[in-house]
């Protein structure tokens, strides 16, 4: 059995055979506070989607102190190593196998960028993840609109578990995301990236009723919960 835990807002703990990896691990400053960057000593990947605060997050401190290697778009894991990380860069639609199964990067239609003293460094293309874990490929989409490229992971892609930002303004909104998961066709979708501020103050309930009316599994985890697979 694989192992999702939702630590809030769109930062996830990810078990499986060969894999103990965190996902955009935002947790200082992170106001759901389900936990601590120093409760995670034993990781050996990290997957960032893009390079806002909210996603990176605390990924760089995380893995220095464990040997985790960060995994993301070029530029963000460029960015990370010369801040002294193991990285494995990737790009919009490469795909690589490593010991507990295939990644692939996917597009997401959205920006990167870090904040350094006054300046915005802008870090190329956000993306989403496509992770194979215990066989069972997990989305995760980022931070996105809705983008046609979403109907291609229906196709192809054979998505079990779809994490999908719901928020709105910064990200699809629940209509945005129900009609992205009829375009995916996973298993299950969850949804993310609500009511972290007032901003995205979107009901997952609502996106559930929508999504189930296009026929797609919707299973809502509450920060903390934690999901067998
Ligand atoms: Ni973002
Ligand atoms: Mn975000």
């Amino acid at each position: 059995m694989a192992k999702l835990w939702y630590l809030g807002h769109s930062t996830f703990y990810l078990e499986g055979e060969g894999l103990k990896a965190l996902i955009d691990p935002f947790l200082t400053g992170n106001p759901w506070g389900i936990a601590k960057p120093e409760d995670f000593t034993d990781l050996n990947y990290i997957f960032v989607t893009h390079g806002h605060g909210d996603h990176l997050g605390d990924a760089v401190e995380i893995a220095k102190r464990t040997g985790a290697t960060i995994v993301s778009i070029f530029e963000v894991a460029q960015y990370c190593q010369f801040k002294g990380a193991n990285v494995h860069a990737m790009h919009i639609g490469g795909t690589y196998n490593f010991p507990f199964g295939r990644v692939k990067l996917v597009p997401a239609a959205h920006g990167s960028s870090v904040i350094e003293g006054d300046r915005v460094v802008t870090l190329g293309s956000p993306c989403g993840i496509v992770v194979e874990v215990e066989g069972k490929n997990v989305y995760h989409a980022g931070d996105t609109g809705l983008i046609a490229d979403m109907e291609l992971l229906g196709k192809y892609e054979n998505i079990y578990v779809a994490l999908l930002p719901i928020g709105g303004n910064f990200t699809m909104d629940i209509r945005d995301a129900a009609i992205a998961a009829e375009l995916i066709k996973p298993a299950l979708a969850i949804p993310m990236h609500f009511k972290t501020w007032p901003i995205i103050d979107a009901e997952p309930e609502d996106f559930k009723a929508l999504a189930e009316a296009r026929g797609v599994n919707v299973q809502i985890l509450n920060p903390g919960d934690e999901l067998e697979f």
